[in-house]
This record gives structure tokens, sequence and C-alpha cells, in this order.
């Protein structure tokens, strides 16, 4: 009751709208930066027609008016301030911490074992899983993060004494036996739950019970938390898509979490139905799921005919992202979701509510046109894996590290080139620059001052294009670049004011370009 009367205090008081991001940009307003590195904070309003400039900058940024963007570097950690002026009128104060202790700096790179096992998740899971990480170089090519999803409680209901307790028979040593194990290989360690009575698969969640379930956490040795939505309470008002709901119901774990003392990532996990682009950073998590759950497919089966609900093939994820690129930095990251590169129609999880897709109740196999489904083909997951890479998505695998992986399937997920443009000190989403007979265009500015262009085709065939450098503002249409194909890590003919390319149906086409 205490927390009902809290929130309402809250709502009436008004101050449910100050945790967002200000209602006149379609930016943030607080913002992150590593010291002595290139920063970028587009400025994008929510009238796009609105008059901009920032005014107030520190020494070492500076306002560039073609671009629309605050640009430069600082050296000095601190908190930083300055001004964006809308129509000469409207003044939003913006924040700035520049920081070498931010919770994530680029993008969390890991696994989850949704998808893999759903609710069979163990300690020989995790061992195994973290044993092939290495052998197979995942681990070594950035992938640190391991995660249990759901499911590794005890059952439904809670223990008496009110303390988390992992399944006994699953987890015969305890929880911090595989903290201990992961830790020793290199990873970190990550847990799930919820903000409601009840977690997705209905074991206990930890809302009421936020303090304890810190404390253990931290007790267990858990680096990340992936903090889920469902069943939440309704606290009186609104609804379960009412940000002010999901504001209070994760800082609620997370002030839990920071009263632990131990640094434990908070991965919200909404599915972006109350746009926690705008908010999540100020409940304290630095990234946060933007979409429903991504499965192994191109063409996600749609519900209540809104393209945000549920079966997030790749296609849709390309189709939603543009609503909120100019949310990201870093420090705050939209997450697409687990990739579901490398399945290849194998997981439990990633194949359904996909078009067309059906699943065998006996088998489990999965059929689609009376033959059985393998997921994606190869061109639409070398499709996700380079736009998770442009969208500075969190990169967490959810293939059975365990199992055969395809050699391209392996040379995509650990290729270094790709993971330096999702590692990109500059945090920056690749920016939208619009869509033409079927083929998107997106442009990323990376740290070193070059720009990766993507583009991407939706069509049913594969389509010729010329991607027009007058239509990207961080490309110079007079100038010479260098061009590198990061995909297929080769050197491409250098380039000045346009690139020909050739996409395969529901393929990609991405370049490195540097200015020569
Ligand atoms: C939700 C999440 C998934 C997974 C399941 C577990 O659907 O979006 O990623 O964690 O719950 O039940």
């Amino acid at each position: 009751m205490k927390h009902i009367t809290a929130l309402i205090a809250a709502l009436l008081s008004g101050t449910s709208c100050m945790f967002a991001d200000s209602p006149l940009l379609r930016c943030s307003d607080r913002t992150f930066s590593l010291p002595s590195t290139r920063y970028m904070h587009k400025i994008r309003t929510a009238d796009s027609t609105a008059a901009v400039y920032v005014t107030d900058l520190p020494d070492g940024l500076a306002w560039n008016a073609r671009r629309k963007l605050v640009e430069g570097s600082i050296d000095s950690i601190g908190d930083y301030s300055y001004t964006v002026v809308v129509d000469g009128k409207y003044r939003v104060p913006v924040q700035l911490t520049v920081s070498d202790k931010l919770a994530l700096p680029t993008p969390m790179m890991g696994w989850m074992s949704w998808n893999t096992v759903l609710g069979n998740v163990s300690e020989s899971v995790m061992r195994e899983t973290a044993d092939a990480f290495v052998d197979k170089g995942l681990r070594d090519a950035g992938y640190r993060w391991l995660g249990i999803d759901d499911d590794w409680h005890c059952g439904r209901e809670r223990p008496a004494d009110g303390i988390a307790a992992p399944d006994s028979i699953r987890f015969p040593n305890g929880m911090k036996a595989v903290g201990d194990y992961l830790h020793d290989k290199g990873f970190k360690f990550g847990i799930y739950s919820t903000a409601a009575d009840l977690t997705c698969d209905s074991k206990f969640g930890s809302y009421r019970y936020e303090e304890a379930d810190a404390a253990k956490y931290a007790e267990w040795g858990v680096d990340f938390l992936k903090y889920d939505y469902c069943f939440v309470p309704r606290l009186g008002i609104g609804s379960d898509s009412d940000p002010a709901t999901a504001y209070y119901l994760y800082k609620r774990m997370n002030d839990a979490l920071e009263r632990t003392g131990r640094p434990i990532v908070l991965y919200m996990c909404e599915w972006g139905s109350t746009q926690p682009w705008r908010w999540a950073h100020k409940a304290g998590a630095p990234m946060w799921r933007a979409t429903h759950d991504h499965r192994d497919g191109w063409m996600g089966r749609i519900l209540e005919d809104d393209i945000h609900k549920h079966g997030i093939g790749v296609w849709q994820a390309l189709q939603i992202w543009p609503e909120f690129w100019s949310y990201t930095g870093v420090n705050r990251f939209s997450d697409a979701d687990m990739l579901c590169i490398g399945i290849r129609g194998r997981g439990l999880a990633s194949s359904i509510i996909l078009e067309g897709v059906s699943r065998d109740k006996d088998t489990g196999i999965f059929y689609k046109d009376g033959k059985q489904y393998h997921g994606m083909s190869t061109d639409e997951a070398h499709t996700e894996f380079v736009m998770w890479c442009m969208w500075s998505s969190p990169l967490m695998l959810s293939l059975d590290a365990r199992d055969s992986l395809a050699e391209e399937d392996l040379a995509v997920i650990t290729n270094p080139e790709l993971i330096a443009i999702n590692q990109d000190a500059m945090g920056q989403c690749a920016e939208y620059i619009g869509a033409e007979h079927g083929i998107q265009i997106w442009a990323k500015d990376l740290a070193d001052g070059d720009v990766a262009v993507a583009a991407v085709n939706l069509n049913d065939e594969a389509s010729d294009y010329t991607v027009d450098f007058a239509r990207i503002d961080a490309l110079d249409s007079d100038a010479v670049y260098s061009a590198r194909n990061p995909l297929d890590r080769t050197d491409m003919p250098d380039m000045k004011g346009s690139a020909a390319v050739r996409i395969p149906a529901h393929g990609v086409k991405v370049m490195r370009l540097r200015r020569k």
C-alpha cells in the first residue's frame, strides 16, 4: 500500500514526466562519454521543422549546425552541461557525464540461455557453454557476459524464508559455484528475474523482494541482472505500458542493486512497450530491450495488427529501429534482443511466432511450407549481425555453443571488423537515412572519423542500388574515400560521391569509409 501511495503521489505531483527525456526532443538530454574520446550528440526535435541550436558548451565541444550535432572530446572526468535552444525560446538543459567508470561504455557481448535450453538451464549447461565459448574462440572475440535466463528457480513459490534459491537438482552446488566457475574462466555472470510476483515462465519474481534478491545476487557473484516485465502489478493506476509504473518498478530494483555495493548491470527487459530509450537510463539501466522477442527468421508473425507485438523477425526490427536510433549513446544502449545467428532452426524458443512456421509438438522440429525450417538464410543472418553492430545493440548470442556451428556463422560472429563497429567507443547508433526501392540506408559515425554505411535489401530478390553520398550528411560527396568491406574483410575501390552495390535478397552491403 505504501508503494501505491508513493506512486500515486509521484504521478499527481507531475514527476511522471520528469524522469523522461524532454518531450521537445527526439534524442536524449542525458548523455555519457569516455574521457579523451570523440563524443557526438545528434540533436533531433519532436517537431522536425523546429529551429535548433546549442549553447553554453564546455571547452572541447562545438555545435555543428549543418549536421545538427554536438561534437568534440573532453579530457577531464566530470559532469558537464549545455543547452539546446528550440525555436529560439525553449531551453533544454543537457547533462553529460565524462567518466572511465561507466557501467557499460560499449554494448554488452555475451550469451543468454533462453533460446538454447528454455527452462532446462543448469550448472552443467552454464559450465559447458563457458567451456565451448573458450574452445570456439568466442570469449576471446569479446563474448564475456554469460547469463542464466528464466527458470533457474526452485519453484513457482518463493521458499518460506523469503530467500531466493535455485532448483537444487539442476544447480546442485548452488549459484555461487556457477559464478565462481564463470569468473575463473574470464566471464561475467548474469541472472534473470522480473519486476512482478512471477517470472514470464511462472517462477517467483522479485517485486517486494528486491532488497533480499539483490543481496543474494551479490553474494552469488552476479554481474548483471536481466529484469523482465511479465505479470507486473498494476499498482492501482495506469497499465503495464505506463512508463511511470515501469520507472518505479525498475528504479526499486536498481536502488536495491546499488545498495549491495557490488556493481551489477541492470538489463531492462520491458520489450519497448514504454519507450525505455526515453527514460531507462534515469532508472539506472545502461541497456534495455527495445522490442518484443526476436526470432530466428526474416518475417515474424504480427499480432493484433501491431508491428511491435511479438514475432520480431529481422524485417520487423528494421522497421522499428528508425523510431529511436537517435536516443542511443555510450552507456545507453537499446537492445534488439538475443541474436539468432548460428541457431539454424535448432533453438527451442527461437523459431516460434514466425510467419508460416509451426512446430511438431512430439519432435519439437520446426516446419515451413511442409519442409523442415532451418531458420534465417545465410544472407538474413548477415543482415541481423551487421545491423545489430550498426545499431550498437548488445550482442547477446543464443546459439548452442556446445553443438557444432557452421564455419561461416562462426566467422561472422567473431569477425573483428564487424565487432569493432559494434564496440566503437563513441557508442552511436547508425542513423536511418531512408528507404528507396526496398533498400534501407543506415550510416554510423565512428570514433576515428570513419563512417560505416549499410544498405539493406528488403526485397525478395537481389537488387542493384547506388548509394548517393549526398543523402548522408556524415559524408562529403566531393571527397574521395577509401573503402573496406568489413563483412568480407576485403578492400573496395576508392569511392567519390556514390557507391554502386549489388545486395542479395534480404541481405546487406556494409562499407567502412575513410576520407583520403
Ligand atoms: C520474455 C523475454 C525473453 C525470455 C523469456 C523467459 O519473453 O522477453 O527474452 O527472457 O521471457 O521466460
